[in-house]
């Protein structure tokens, strides 16, 4: 009998363990006037809140999300950032790649599964709307008795974003005309969605005193109230539009211990590098001086933005002072802009955690080389990779792929290298005539193994090539190397990390290097890879991979009705 007991006891605990839940969200979204940086503008929100509401589960978990565009007159489609999507690439939210957009009034359900713990995102993906203001955290837990490999007090999170006074719409008609119109450097840097414009910088006839108010609550700094003599986790995570980042906290170290899902071996920083799409976790000791506050700052490196952006500031508040006494010194300054040494330096420390390692397979099936270049299509400013500079076609991929529609985008493989990219120089001022636009994909045979190579070069401009975050859907993939100058596929290989490489889904290419990177092609979909730079994107920086669609199950209706997928019906 006690040995029935104990029986059931252990059936009863692994059911217990092996019981996810489903975690349930509804969410509206629609435009309204906030002031994150003082500066009243329209801002994207969900249920009022710009950041939305953070997404918390544990590894398993169903998440089901039903949105409401509420944005009048603006289609919609939010992605799941980090997400893998494993048996509903439908749900990953890429309009024009996995679903039609969601259009103003409707509502759309988003059902997917968290299958690993980690800090992840969520932002949307129509056009440029991500600028708008529509982003958040999704936090995973590990399952119930599964401990994290370091120890914590407190578990925090925040989000870095750059700030644009523009709209989305006078960015995108900008980057989209002839003569070309650069967004320019952002107007202020956020944190947790709190930034500060100095009012006083705009020019007078403009100046209306309800549109900039400087003491608005609105924009008081964000505030992480911390105990003394403890250990806190904080999630960092980056969704600017441009900018690439520096963060730091006056006085106190931190150790990377997390990074896009993935346990890092520790190192010890005292400014974190971030990219755009890219996140983080930190361990750092509230073990300064209790009886005054310090500084949080994030700036700009990459990209002289010195006389434009004011440096991003949060305070860290230390329990009992008050939370809005200033700290007494001023917030340390940044690492020099375009000094990129310290930013490949930590590209490079980055390796996976001992004991968490996924060793990568020891040989690729394919090698892609993508050549990221500047160039004028027609007289139009676009980025392009391998010369082809993408374009979303009317009617999602998924759809089109999974149906057999092959007229509705270009069936001709686009190069998996340049045919001349030997003689390529990445050092003097891109001029290549040949490039097109296209939305031709990479059709990817299912399970297999790809390397992928992103190799930058000089823009339009002399002596400037730029960092690139490049974000790959549905996948996770390995970093095998970073290098400088020009991908060599005979010697460079050689140098891969084989035995620790961090697992990421956004990777930095670095100004005039390379990344190399490798992952298995077993998600069936279609999935974007692309330069998470919002207007690098919408110029064309993306490619599409396509593998196993013969393999994914029937297409939910809810995803059709644009394209030429308007004659499916809608429930
Ligand atoms: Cu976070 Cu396609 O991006
Ligand atoms: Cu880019």
């Amino acid at each position: 009998m006690r040995r029935f007991i104990a029986l059931l006891l252990c059936v009863f605990a692994t059911m217990a363990l092996a019981e996810a839940r489903v975690r349930r969200y509804k969410w509206d979204v629609k435009y309204e006037f906030k002031s994150p940086d003082c500066y009243k503008k329209l801002v994207i929100t969900i249920n009022g809140k710009s950041p939305g509401p953070s997404i918390l589960a544990q590894q398993g978990d169903t998440v089901v999300v039903e949105v409401t565009n509420g944005l009048v007159t603006e289609n919609l489609a939010i992605h799941w950032h980090g997400i893998r999507q494993i048996g509903s690439p439908w749900s990953d939210g890429t309009e024009g790649v996995t679903q039609c957009p969601i259009l103003p009034g409707d509502t759309f359900t988003y059902r997917f599964v968290v299958d690993r713990p980690g800090t992840y995102l969520y932002h949307a993906h129509y056009g440029m709307q991500r600028v708008a203001g529509l982003y958040g955290s999704i936090r995973v837990s590990p399952p119930d008795g599964v401990a994290e490999p370091f120890a914590y007090d407190y578990d925090r999170s925040i989000i870095l974003n750059d700030w644009y006074h523009k709209s989305t719409y006078e960015q995108a008609v900008g980057l989209s005309s002839n003569p070309f119109v650069w967004v320019g450097e952002p107007e202020s840097l956020l944190i947790q969605g709190k930034g500060k414009f100095n009012c006083s910088k705009l020019s007078s006839p403009t100046l209306d005193p309800a549109a900039c108010n400087a003491t608005s609550p609105e924009c008081s700094p964000y505030v992480l109230t911390v105990i003394p003599g403890k250990t806190y986790r904080l999630r960092i995570s980056s969704l600017t539009s441009l900018s690439a980042l520096s963060f730091q906290i006056e006085g106190h170290n931190m150790t990377i211990v997390e990074a896009d899902g993935h346990y890092v071996e520790p190192i010890e920083v005292q400014n974190l590098f971030i990219y755009s799409g890219e996140t983080y976790s930190i361990l750092f000791k509230t073990d300064q001086e209790p009886s005054r506050n310090y500084w949080i700052t994030t700036n700009i490196v990459g990209r002289d933005a010195t006389t434009k952006t004011p440096p991003g500031l949060a305070v860290l508040n230390y329990y009992p002072n008050h939370p809005k006494r200033a700290p007494p010194t001023n917030a340390p300054a940044g690492p020099i802009w375009n000094d990129t040494a310290p930013r490949r330096a930590q590209s490079l420390a980055i390796k996976a955690r001992q004991g968490y390692i996924h060793t990568p397979p020891p040989k690729s099936d394919r090698v892609i080389v993508f050549l990221n270049t500047q160039n004028k299509i027609d007289g139009y400013v676009r980025w392009s990779v391998n010369n082809v500079s993408f374009t979303l076609p009317h009617t999602p991929y998924l759809v089109a792929l999974k149906d057999n529609l092959h007229h509705v985008f270009d069936q001709r493989p686009p190069p998996d290298l340049l045919h001349d990219f030997k003689n390529y120089d990445i050092y003097s001022v891109a001029n290549n005539k040949n490039a097109t636009s296209s939305n031709a994909i990479y059709r990817l045979k299912f399970n297999t193994t790809v390397d992928i190579i992103l190799q930058n070069a000089n823009t339009m401009t002399v002596n400037n090539s730029e960092t690139h975050p490049w974000h790959l859907h549905g996948h996770d993939f390995w970093v095998l190397g970073y290098g400088t100058g020009k991908f060599d596929p005979d010697n460079d290989p050689k140098k891969y990390n084989l035995a620790n490489p961090i697992m990421k889904n956004t990777v930095p290419v670095h100004p005039y290097g390379w990344t190399a990177l490798r992952f298995v092609a077993d998600n069936p979909g279609a999935w974007l890879f692309h330069c998470h730079i919002d207007s690098h994107f919408y110029m064309g920086m993306g490619v599409v991979f396509e593998e196993g669609v013969d393999r994914v199950g029937k297409l939910p209706p809810e995803i059709m009705g644009c394209g030429e997928t308007k004659g499916f019906k809608k429930p």
